[in-house]
């Protein structure tokens, strides 16, 4: 029996991928199914041999937003018994490359679980959200945040105050998506990105991702200090090594991620 109720997990190569499957309710986000949704990512980000993690939807979405059902008798004191945001939490500390492969909608919780991807690949057919608002809430897993570090504080209030849903392509205008695909080449052209960051030397990528993780928290000063001592770092690597001998050499590298 699968340990996964709400997803599907598999692994192509060095690519370890994360199917939501809860279709029947636009695979909304009940509490558990976000732990699972940790839990997978987590195993993937500790296995060496799993070099980038994506994330797609089965079905017309990619996630639908938390699970209202579940969530529309809450208070704030279970709500802080709760700490649900403490798993959430846990995804910004994931080192390996994630893509989230965005097929359908990404409304609310759905679409700060793609914004806590490193890359977003949208469908054309994809379509962007925060319908909190009319709701009478608001996004509570970094969406206020996150939304508005890429886009800036009046662009984010507009899609944040209206609730209204932007087209992938707008998402691609807005820097939100990195690059928008075909629905029927989405898994394809998504594996093929992923199969080549597959290829670079995972341990600089994982430094390069952090650097830029600090470059939206850190002043300009720390954030250079930080960068220098994970450049320092990489000098340790026998990918280094390799990396530049190739060069000289004048041969393609082989990484290992060592
Ligand atoms: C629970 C949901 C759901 C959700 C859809 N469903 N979204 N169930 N929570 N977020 C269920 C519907 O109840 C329905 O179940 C089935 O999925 C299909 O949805 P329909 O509404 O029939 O489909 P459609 O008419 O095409 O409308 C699609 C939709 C609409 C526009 C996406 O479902 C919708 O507005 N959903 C809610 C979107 C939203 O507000 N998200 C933000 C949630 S708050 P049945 O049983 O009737 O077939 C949030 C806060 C995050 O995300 C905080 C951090 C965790």
């Amino acid at each position: 029996m699968s340990e996964w109720t709400f997803l599907a997990v598999r692994q192509e190569g060095a690519v370890g991928v994360i199917e939501l499957a809860r279709p029947d309710v636009l695979n909304a986000l009940s509490r558990q199914m976000v732990a699972e949704i940790v839990a997978a990512v987590e195993s993937f980000d500790r296995d060496e041999a799993v070099r980038v993690i994506v994330l797609t939807g089965r079905g017309r979405a990619f996630a639908a937003g938390a699970d209202i059902q579940e969530m529309a008798d809450d208070d704030p004191i279970r709500l802080e018994w709760l700490n649900q945001f403490a798993d959430w939490d846990r995804l910004s500390l994931v080192k390996t490359p994630m893509i989230a492969a965005v097929n359908g909608l990404a409304l609310g919780g759905g679409f700060e679980l793609a914004l806590s991807c490193d890359w977003i690949i949208a469908s054309a057919a994809a379509e962007f959200g925060f319908p909190e608002v009319n709701l009478g809430v608001m996004p509570g897993a970094g969406g206020t945040q996150r939304l508005t570090k890429l886009i800036g504080p009046k662009r984010a209030l507009e899609w944040l105050w209206t609730g209204a849903r932007m087209s992938a392509k707008e998402a691609e205008q807005l820097g939100i998506v990195t690059r928008v695909v075909s629905p029927e080449l989405l898994m394809e052209e998504t594996m093929r990105l992923a199969g080549r960051l597959a290829e670079q030397p995972p341990l600089a990528l994982r430094l390069i991702k952090e650097a830029v993780q600090k470059a939206v928290d850190y002043p300009l000063y720390e954030g250079m200090q930080f960068e220098r001592k994970n450049f320092y770092l990489l000098f340790a690597s026998e990918d280094q090594k390799e990396g530049m001998a190739a060069f000289l050499e004048k041969r393609k590298p082989r990484f290992q991620g060592k």
